[in-house]
C-alpha cells in the first residue's frame, strides 16, 4: 500500500509550511545573535538591527508611520490582553462583536469583573456578517472604544474597517483591530482606516514562526504596561520607561523568532506581494467551495460571494459532529482540518452550531489546486456515504 497523501488545511490555526528563507533566518540567528538591547557587542547589535528592521516592515505594512510604535509580543493574544487590560477605567464601555476570538472575549469578560468596564457585542446576520448599522445605535456617553476582528477565524468573513473607522472617528472612539487572520492577507492602512491599534500574530498569514506577534499603536495612545522588568536601558527607574517601544516590552526578546518574522515579512511584501498571496489563497478557497456547493448534505457558513475575506471555508455534513468528520478526514485521507468551536463561542451561538461545531478548511500560499481537488473528493465521499 502506498503512503497516504498528507494535506494540511488548518492554516487559520497556523501556517504550517513557512518559506525556506524563514528557516534559514532562524537557523542563522540561533548561532549568531546576542541579547538585543543588553549589550553593545556585535552579536547583540545584529539582533537589535534585525528587530528594528522588523519594526520598520510592520510599520510600513500597516501604514503606521513610526516603527517605534511597533511592540513585539509572543502572539496576538498577548497584544490584545495588553491593549484591553491597559487602556480602560472603571465605568468605561466598549463595543465589540460576536465574531470575536476568546483572545478578545476573555480579556473583556475579565475587565468587566475586575475593573467594571462594560461591553456590548454587535451581532451578525444569517451569513455571519457583522451588523455594522448596529454599532452607532449602541454608542453611549461612556463608550471609549470599538474593538473588532478584521476577519472571523470561523466563517472567514471580513469586516469593513473603513466603515467602522469612520464611526470611531465621528464619535472620538479608539478603534482596535484584531488582525490575527488578516495581517499579511488583506490590506490594512491605519491612517486611511482611522485605526488606533492593530494586533497581529506572526505565525499565520505573515508566515513567521510561532511565538511572534505584536501591536502597531498610533502615537499618543498610552497603554498601561501589562508587565514590567528588565529593558536594558534606564535600569535605575523603578517603573517601565515611558519611551516606546520599551514601555511595553521587557525581558529578553524572542530575537530568534523575530529574525524569522523579519525574513517572512521581506518575502511576503517584497518578493511575492500580499495581493498575490491573497489571490492564490482565495482562488483555492473558491475552488473548494465551488467543488462542493451542489451537495445537499453540506451546509456552509459565511459569505462566499466576495473575495474580501480570509481563505476559510467552514462547513458541516448533515448533522454529523464536526470532530468526527475532521477525525475521518485525518485518519482516512491525511487531511488536517479544525473542528469544534475554534475559540470563538459567540459566533457559533449566532450560527446555531454550539453542539455540532464546524469543520474548518483554511488555505495557504503553499497549498495547490491538487490539494483542493483531493479535499473536495474526500468531503464528497464522506457526504455521499451518509
Ligand atoms: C481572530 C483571532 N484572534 C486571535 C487569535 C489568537 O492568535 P494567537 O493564538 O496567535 O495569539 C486567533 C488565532 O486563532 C484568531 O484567529
Amino acid at each position: 500500500m502506498g503512503e497516504m497523501r498528507r494535506v494540511y488545511l488548518d492554516n487559520a490555526a497556523t501556517t504550517m509550511q513557512k518559506p525556506p528563507c524563514v528557516v534559514e533566518a532562524v537557523t542563522a540567528a540561533l548561532t549568531s545573535f546576542g541579547n538585543s538591547g543588553r549589550d553593545t557587542g556585535g552579536h547583540a547589535l545584529d539582533a537589535s538591527r534585525v528587530i528594528y528592521d522588523a519594526r520598520c516592515l510592520i510599520s510600513d505594512l500597516f501604514n503606521l508611520g513610526n516603527p517605534k510604535q511597533v511592540v513585539f509580543t509572543c502572539n496576538s493574544t498577548e497584544a490584545l490582553n495588553m491593549a484591553i487590560r491597559g487602556l480602560f477605567h472603571r465605568g468605561d464601555h466598549v463595543i465589540s462583536s460576536v465574531m470575536e476570538h476568546n483572545a478578545v472575549l476573555r480579556p473583556l469578560y475579565d475587565i468587566e469583573e475586575d475593573q467594571g468596564v462594560s461591553h456590548t457585542f454587535i451581532g451578525v446576520d444569517e451569513k455571519g456578517r457583522l451588523l455594522v448599522s448596529e454599532i452607532e445605535k449602541n454608542i453611549r456617553p461612556e463608550t471609549k472604544a470599538l474593538i473588532f476582528t478584521h476577519a472571523s477565524n470561523v466563517t472567514g468573513n471580513a469586516n469593513d474597517l473603513h466603515a467602522i473607522g469612520k464611526i470611531a472617528k465621528k464619535h472620538g472612539l479608539l478603534f482596535i483591530v484584531d488582525a490575527s487572520q488578516t495581517a499579511g492577507v488583506l490590506p490594512i492602512d491605519m491612517q486611511d482606516m482611522n485605526i488606533d491599534i492593530v494586533a497581529f500574530t506572526g505565525h499565520k498569514g505573515l508566515y513567521g514562526p510561532q511565538g511572534t506577534g505584536g501591536m502597531a499603536i498610533r502615537e499618543g495612545i498610552d497603554i498601561h504596561p501589562l508587565k514590567s522588568g528588565g529593558t536594558g536601558v534606564l535600569s535605575y527607574l523603578k517603573h517601565q520607561p515611558e519611551e516606546m517601544p520599551t514601555h511595553l516590552e521587557c525581558g529578553t526578546m524572542n530575537a530568534h523568532g523575530l529574525a524569522g518574522l523579519h525574513a517572512s515579512l521581506n518575502w511576503l511584501v517584497k518578493e511575492v506581494g500580499i495581493d498575490q498571496v491573497h489571490a492564490h489563497e482565495i482562488a483555492l478557497a473558491k475552488r473548494f467551495y465551488e467543488g462542493l456547493k451542489d451537495m445537499e448534505a453540506i451546509r456552509f457558513y459565511g459569505d462566499y460571494d466576495t473575495d474580501q475575506r480570509a481563505a476559510i471555508v467552514s462547513l458541516n455534513i448533515a448533522d454529523y459532529d464536526s470532530s468526527e468528520v475532521s477525525d475521518q478526514l485525518e485518519s482516512d485521507y491525511g487531511i488536517s482540518t479544525r473542528p469544534g468551536a475554534h475559540c470563538a463561542p459567540l459566533i457559533h451561538e449566532a450560527m446555531g452550531t454550539v453542539n455540532q461545531g464546524m469543520v474548518r478548511f483554511a488555505f495557504s500560499w503553499f497549498n495547490t489546486e491538487e490539494d483542493v481537488d483531493y479535499a473536495v473528493k474526500a468531503v464528497r465521499e464522506l457526504a455521499t456515504d451518509i
